[in-house]
């Protein structure tokens, strides 16, 4: 028995500990300092139908509370990814949940289509929740159109699919919810916040493109608010996502009701980080008493509220 071993409904992952896409190029960029064999998985940068260049320059600029980017998607397609990255990846003796990006409906389709033939791929994430392009957030602000885009791939590939999720709305929830009912194995919960960096000297936007997705540990406390609230309304698998950086954090997830997180920041300072966290999730499930990390997962004990409701 592994103690670490996770399920999304179709999805199995050897552990619970996932590298966020976008963090981690397409892997062989962190060949020298990851185990990539010891991880639950690798997401690779966003994959779209057609290449892309990204956005202008300035891309990226640290903040006092965390990171902005604003890439832009910047990737050379899916057929370059599946000539030149793929064949890769799949050998790296890990889960590999490949995450695309459409411009419309039909175009999350034709990708989806595209991949699978590929049954070694572990999973699909739809990045619906890309700030930085336009569009790019749209499929995650409408449950109707989270619902079409989740069905549409559902209909054309038999891949387990993860929705990943924006919090830039106001009820992440009812998204989550379309998301699960439309055939979605699972949620990532969340993509970055929508933010903004100023040089007041020169009156200028920092970004190239003015506006960024901000990540790192200040939005913890936000993604973990959100993971709480779908976990209590939406019966889907949650990937928990946001800020992660150390065992506490994991931990604080997974019995928010996270099944699987993602590390994503971290990994541009410390990318040997994510397999470290295997080995200590692993002693904290010792540590705990317990067979196996499920025990613990959505172990999270609400106060009883009634006697403050007048
Ligand atoms: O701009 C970017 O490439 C970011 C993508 C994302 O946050 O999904």
């Amino acid at each position: 028995m592994n103690p670490l071993e996770v399920t999304l409904n179709r999805l199995h992952l050897r552990n619970p500990i996932l590298v966020a896409s976008g963090t981690f190029g397409y892997a062989r960029e962190m060949q020298s300092f990851a185990e990539f064999a010891r991880l639950g998985g690798i997401i690779p940068k966003t994959v779209t139908p057609l290449p892309r260049i990204g956005n202008p320059p300035p891309r990226t600029v640290e903040t006092a509370s965390g990171l902005l980017n604003s890439i832009g998607l910047d990737n050379d397609g899916i057929e370059a990814f599946l000539d030149k990255h793929l064949t890769y990846l799949l050998g790296l003796g890990t889960a590999i949940i490949v995450n695309i990006a459409g411009h419309d409906i039909a175009e999350f389709g034709q990708m989806a289509k595209r991949l699978n033939p590929y049954k070694e791929i572990a999973a699909v994430e739809l990045n619906i929740s890309c700030p930085n392009v336009s569009g790019g957030v749209d499929f995650a602000t409408e449950p109707k159109l989270t619902s079409q885009v989740v069905s549409e791939v559902r209909a054309v590939c038999d891949l387990p699919l993860i929705a990943k999720l924006t919090p830039n709305v106001t009820r992440v929830v009812d998204i989550a919810a379309a998301a699960a009912e439309a055939g979605a194995d699972a949620v990532t919960l969340v993509n970055t916040f929508q933010g903004m960096a100023v040089d007041w000297k020169k009156r200028k936007p920092i970004l190239g493109n003015v506006l960024g997705g901000l990540s790192g540990p200040a939005i913890k406390p936000l993604a973990l608010r959100i993971v709480h609230q779908v976990s209590q309304a939406v019966k889907v698998p949650i990937i928990g996502v946001g800020g992660i950086q150390s065992i506490d954090d994991v931990m604080e997830f997974l019995i928010t009701g996270a099944t699987a997180v993602q590390i994503g920041t971290a990994n541009f300072y410390d990318p040997t980080l994510a397999s470290r966290l295997v080995d200590q999730l692993a002693e904290v499930v010792k540590s705990q008493g317990c067979q196996r990390v499920t025990e613990l997962i959505g172990t999270l004990q609400l106060p009883n509220r009634s006697g403050c409701q007048k």
